[in-house]
Parts: structure tokens; sequence; C-alpha cells
């Protein structure tokens, strides 16, 4: 396919039209097929097509689809997830295509999250790259693994934004900021999606949860959200509207409500916002049993909440079949109409005839792709992802990178661990391959010049109860049930002969991820105590942190020379530890979210406004705003991340300081390797609108590049900048720009900035 995309336009035109098997993806046919096939169907058949129920390899609900073949068989099913394998999938499909009356074929969906078999960092790790890229490469080879093992859709990308590292599912976000976000999920759109969606290794995007899903008050999952429009249409909503704008198939509603209507209800933003302001074409789908959900959240019975859903956009129904069992009374009372029935159907009927599922029901089921899956390949991509993901906290007095020599003592609850590299979330990947140890890791990138000795030292938490809760899809926390003297005791035996120690600490991968939201933050009592021991012996100690969330860190960024933040790096994750850990690659990762210095400052994130009564310098002042017991500084700040090497950034310059109207102006620094080693910086772009008819934020990001500078290499970075870079939804939710001043920022985060000020008249 590439090759013939290469080959030239009338190609190119022929295959936008044409799929390999003849099917057409021309609106005009399509709608001609669909107008006959509906006109066959009965109520009951167009009804089934709404219910997606839920196979028996991942649930993520407290409910579980029963009877499924017998439904498919009656026409009570439209598509189905977590099933996997051509081989299961085919035979599914051919219960509906051989036993039902009209053979339309289902759809097949996963959480396909952060790769497929080949499982890539958790998204909010990988969003610390920075490099869209990789990112779209991540799911290209997600949708190609995926398709090669029957499957055609993924509940992914999420995109929520999200500013409270408390709630476990940030773990699964690109992040705090809206300008990034937006361009990750264009990248993930792009990557699943491809050019052609009914080519055989292109699957359907599912982008989720619309919306404001990141947003729970307290950081309490499925907690209500309560949010102006201002800040949702400027801070929240423009990763999902991007998403859109990339073109992506399916869109999934979230749990929480919004302006006191849960989404699955909520007509405004499913119809108003969705169809209506941002032109959505393709396909609504609950998240799981949310439909039955809102019997809780108190908008009335079974049947009143399916035909509010129905009413208020959604077209399928996950898992809780609302719709499957009350929608024809629904019609027969009139409380809903045929019409929002058959939108719904052609919807969903739509997104299979996109995938050419109605040209050949078996597209995806093909046996001789096996070849596809965790190959050396992807596995490779996936290394280099992962170290491209981890960021560099710190690294006082150059500790790090390690040298391939001496003996290294690797302690810690999560040196040993296997399946926790894979993070939450990876319901997909290849347990029977698991990613390699960081224990074992750093001996095969060492190689036999290192002495590598181990001890566990600690257990991730001595709370049995949280042991049980994050022991699920696969992970363990692997606890020792020694006392925890006795483990101490042995990491320092360990330690007392290694020239440097590795303290692999943090969080086993369950403790983010769904319904894993946490209160305190900092590292469990039983790590704090094995580093405390660890730091007495006066070597030099490199963290090596998991995490699926920021934690807080306050203690150990005083105590520890070097903190390497890893994230959960997938199927190689280790190995790109070790990568890093070497210097085989040097690290340039950034922060996508804020790491605060206690609980109490949640939620905090560089974007944040002025205020009245801004405090001046970092001194506590009496009605300022600020607090009594801490900065209101964070520990680390949005896009920061340390490299091997330095940086030193040159003054901002612009092209024109008074730019007039749809003028672009070029703002340009200079950025100097001033260390020893080659290395990649991630430059960083922000703008402050200085002056506005509403309060603007003190910065936002509005743009970044990466550059590869060697040793004393320099290099010139221009942004281009336009009046579009400006606008922004004022009160009246106008989205425009206002003249005035403004300053531009350049820097490698988004505290250390070099700036210029400049006036923009209209
Ligand atoms: C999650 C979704 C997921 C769905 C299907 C829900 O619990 O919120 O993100 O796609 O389950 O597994």
């Amino acid at each position: 396919m590439h090759a013939i995309r290469k080959t030239g336009s009338l190609f190119l035109v022929l295959l936008l039209f044409i799929s390999a098997t003849g099917q057409t993806s021309d609106p005009a046919k399509m709608k001609t097929f669909i107008d006959a096939l509906m006109k066959k169907m009965t109520v009951d058949e167009k009804i089934g097509q709404l219910n997606l129920v839920v196979g028996g390899e991942a649930t993520t609900g407290s409910s579980v689809s029963q009877d499924v073949d017998n439904k498919i068989r009656n026409s009570n099913v439209g598509g189905i997830f977590s099933i996997t394998t051509p081989a299961r999938i085919r035979k599914t499909q051919e219960i509906a295509v051989n036993n039902t009356r009209l053979k339309i074929p289902l759809i097949f969906g996963m959480d396909i999250i952060h790769g497929y078999k080949t499982a890539f960092p958790i998204p909010l790790g990988l969003s610390c790259s920075w490099d869209l890229k990789l990112i779209e490469q991540s799911a290209r080879i997600a949708a190609q693994e995926a398709s090669a093992d029957g499957l055609c859709w993924t509940f992914s990308p999420m995109v929520d934004i999200s500013r409270d590292p408390r709630w476990g599912r940030i773990a699964e976000s690109s992040g705090e900021d809206p300008y990034l976000g937006s361009a990750i999920a264009k990248a993930m759109v792009k990557g699943y999606q491809g050019t052609n969606l009914a080519a055989n290794n292109t699957i359907l995007a599912c982008v989720k949860h619309f919306a404001l899903y990141g947003a729970g008050e307290a950081g309490r999952d499925y907690n209500t959200v309560d949010m102006s429009r201002v800040r949702m249409y400027n801070e929240y909503l423009p990763p999902y509207k991007a998403a859109i704008d990339a073109g992506v198939g399916t869109v999934m509603t979230s749990f929480n409500e919004i302006d006191g209507i849960p989404a699955s209800a909520n007509k405004w933003l499913l119809t108003d916002l969705l169809r209506r302001q941002w032109g959505f074409k393709g396909m609504v789908v609950t998240d799981y049993t949310s439909v039955n959900e809102m019997i809780d959240h108190g908008l009335g019975d079974l049947k009143t909440v399916s035909a509010l859903s129905l009413k208020a956009g959604v077209d399928m129904d996950m898992v809780g079949e609302g719709f499957l069992k009350t929608l024809k009374q629904s019609l027969s009372e009139g409380k809903v109409t045929m019409a929002e029935i058959d939108r719904a159907c052609r919807n969903i009927l739509e997104a299979k005839y996109k995938l050419g599922l109605f040209d050949d029901p078996y597209r995806y089921c093909d046996e001789n792709r096996k070849n596809e899956i965790f190959t050396e390949a992807n596995r490779k991509q996936a290394r280099l992802t992962a170290a491209k993901s981890y960021v560099l906290l710190k690294n006082q007095g150059d500790i790090l990178p390690l040298q391939k020599k001496g003996t290294i003592a690797v302690v810690g609850p999560l040196a040993n661990s296997r399946e926790n590299i894979l993070g939450t979330w990876a319901v997909t990947a290849d347990y029977s391959n698991p990613p390699k140890s960081l224990r074992e890791s750093l001996a095969e990138v060492a190689g036999s010049g290192v002495n590598i000795v181990y001890a566990k030292g600690a257990n991730v938490s001595e709370d049995s109860a949280l042991e049980a809760r994050v022991s699920v899809f696969g992970k363990k926390m692997e606890r020792d049930n020694r006392p925890a003297a006795e483990l101490i005791d042995e990491a320092l035996k360990a330690a007392a002969g290694a020239d440097v120690i590795v303290a692999a600490m943090g969080e086993t991968a369950e403790m983010t991820g769904e319904s894993s939201s946490r209160s305190e933050l900092t590292l469990p009592a039983s790590q704090q105590a094995l580093l405390d021991a660890l730091m007495k012996t006066g070597k030099p100690v490199v963290m090596v942190l998991f995490t699926g969330r920021p934690l807080v860190l306050s203690k150990e960024d005083k105590q520890l020379p070097a903190i390497l933040n890893v994230w959960f790096g997938g199927s190689e994750g280790g190995l790109a530890i070790a990568d890093v850990l070497f210097g085989d690659i040097n690290p340039s990762g950034k922060l996508t979210t804020t790491f605060p210095r206690n609980v109490g400052q949640i939620p905090i994130y560089y974007s944040h406004k002025n205020t009245g009564r801004p405090l001046a310098g970092n001194e506590f002042q009496k009605f300022r705003s600020n607090y009594l017991d801490v900065s209101n500084e964070p520990l680390y700040p949005f896009g920061y991340g340390l490299s091997y090497t330095t940086f030193s950034y040159g003054e901002v310059s612009v092209s024109n300081k008074s730019p007039k109207g749809a003028q672009k102006l070029t703002a340009t620094v200079t950025v100097t390797n001033t260390g020893k080693r080659a290395g990649d910086e991630v430059v960083q772009l922000y703008i402050r609108d200085v002056v506005g008819t509403n309060t603007r934020p003190l910065k936002e990001l509005k743009g970044f590049t990466t550059i590869s500078l060697k040793p004393g290499e320099s290099k010139q970075v221009n942004f281009t900048i336009s009046p579009d870079d400006l606008k922004f939804y004022n009160h009246e939710l106008k989205y425009d720009w206002e003249p005035g001043a403004f300053t531009i920022f350049i820097g490698p985060n988004s505290r250390d900035l070099k700036s210029t000020d400049i006036n923009w008249s209209k």
C-alpha cells in the first residue's frame, strides 16, 4: 500500500474511492447501500444493531454480557468487544453472517490503549516524548497488530485533560495541556485509522471519554464535574475537537455529568456541540453500562434513561442493554421516534461499511498475518519509544549515566518485576513474553564487565488491603512477607560492595488506571525507609521511579542525587531503562503534567491565571494568593526534563514587534549544547495575552519542536506565530483574538523561559 501511494496522484485518487476488494468509500454509494439495507430491517433488527456486548477476555464493570451467541443469532447484537484472534472472531462473525436474516456483520472492538501485543509506554509516558511521529507510529503498530489478530475498532485515544494526579486514569491521558493534547489526539487517530479505513491493517479509532472525564472532583473516579463553558472550551474540549477534525470514526461518552446531566444523556454535548457545532458524522458509543448508571445518577428507571440517551445522540449502548430491553416499548409509547432509532442504526452501519465489513466480514480474520504481531521491528520501535518517554528529574554531579564497569546494586520493590512494566490498561499485551525486569535488563545491556547484585529491600507497600486491590489484570504487588527490617538489611548487604545503588521505587502498574484514585501521593513508608537506609551508606543512589501519575517527591528530591522517571514503558520498557541509565540513549523526555510539592497544591498546572493578588517572588505575603505552609511553585514544572548534556538558550527575538492584522511573525532563539554529549532538546514556545476582555492564563503552550545538537553545536529555532495562535473563547464563547500586548516566551520548560514583549494591532 505504501508503495502504491508513492507512485502518484492517479493511484492516490483511485485509492480514496476503491478499497482493495472493490468496496467504495464514496458517501453517495454508502448511502444507497445503507438505505436499501435499512428498508429491509425490522424495528427489532435495528435496535439489535445498537447493542454492544462484551466477550470474556477483559471486562471493566460489574456486569458482563450473557448468552452472547444466542443474542447474535437473534439479531440482538451490533458489535462485540474483548474477544481476540482471527479464529475466535471468525467463529463469532459466522454466527452473525450465516444465522441472521440480513447477514449484517458485527464490529469487533477492544481496548487497545498503548500498543497491542507489543506494548508501548502508558499514554502519560508516551506524551512526555513530545514526539508526534513516534506517537503516531505507536498507534500504527498497534493497529497493524490488532487487525492481524481479528480486531477492527479500538477504544482509544483517550484525550481527557487532567490536572489532578489523584485520579488514577491520568496514566491514560496525555497530561494537562490542551495544545499538546490536541496534537497527540490527532497523531493517534492518524496512526490507527491511516488514510484508508477499509484496508485490513487500519482500525477505527474511538476518542474518549467525551467529555471532561479528567476533571472529576477530588480526583475520585466517575465523580461529578462542574465547569464553566469558558474553561471547557479553552482548556478541556480542544483535544476531542482535534480528534474529530482528524476524522476519528467514533466517540465514547464519559461516565461523569456535565451541567448536572450525565454525558450519556447530555443532548447539548452529544448533539448541539458534537454534531451541530463540530460536524461529527460518525458513531457515538456509551462507556461501559453508562446508560444504566444514570439510574444511580438519579435520572429515572432503565426505560427513561435509555430513551434520554438515544434522544441525546447516543447510537450504541455498551454492555448495559438498556436500548435492547426498552427502546421498542418507548417507541410504542411515543417516548422515542423511529427517526432517532434510524439515526443510531445508520451511524453504526456506516461505521461497518467504512471498515469494509459488508464487502468482506472476515477482512480482519487472516490467520496468515500472525507474523505481523510482536515482531522484532515492532519491539525495537517500542524500546526506542520507551526510552524517549523517560524523564530525568534530577542528576546532581552527573551521577548518570552509569559506567559499564564495577558493581551495581539493584534494589527496590520494582527491581525484579516484569509484568508491572507493562503498565495499566495493557490487557492486550503479550504476557507470555513479559518485559525484562530492570535487574535483567541492566545485566543484558551492561554486558559481562559489570557485576549486578540484587535485593528487594522493601515491599511497594506493607498494606495488604491495597495489595489485594491492585493485584488485577495479571499484575501483582509481589509482596515478600519477611519483616521489613530483614529486607532492608539484605539490601544494605547487597549495597555494601557496590559502586552505585539503583533503587527501583514507586507504584505498581495497577495503582493507577481505572478506579485507582489515591489521596496520598508520596512513596509508601516502606519505600521511604529503604531509601533512608540506602542514603546512610554514603554511596550514590539513583532512583528509577515507576509511576502512572505525578507523585509527591519533595523528600526524595532533597535526599537523592538522581531520579529517572520511567513511568511504565511497555514490552521493552526494562531494556529501555538500561539504555538510558548507561547513556546509550540520552534522555530527552519532558513532563506533560506538573509535579506538585504536596497533595494540597492540587489542582496545580502551569497555565493558571494571575488573580488580582498574585504573589511576587516566592516568599509568603499576607493578603496575596499563596499558602501559609507551602510555596505556590510546583516541584517539577510542566515541560521539565533534564538531559545528560546541558543546553543554553539565547535571547528571544521577533521579526516584528508591532504586527498588524493577519501578519505573521517569527520568534527566534538560538539553543546551544553546552555539555559534553550529543542530545535532543524539546524547545517550547509559550504566549501570554497580557490584556483581554477576559482574564487569560499567565502563559499557554503554542508550539514546540525537538532539535538534536552535538556538543558545542548551536541551532537557531524559529516559530511562526499568526493571529490564529492568539485566539480564545471569550465569555460569550466567541472564538477570536484581541489586539494588544503579548509576551512571547521560549525555553526548555514552562518555568525557565526567555521572553520578549510585542504589540499586535488589528
Ligand atoms: C472504560 C473505558 C473502556 C471501557 C471498555 C470502561 O470502564 O472507562 O475507557 O473503553 O470500559 O472496556
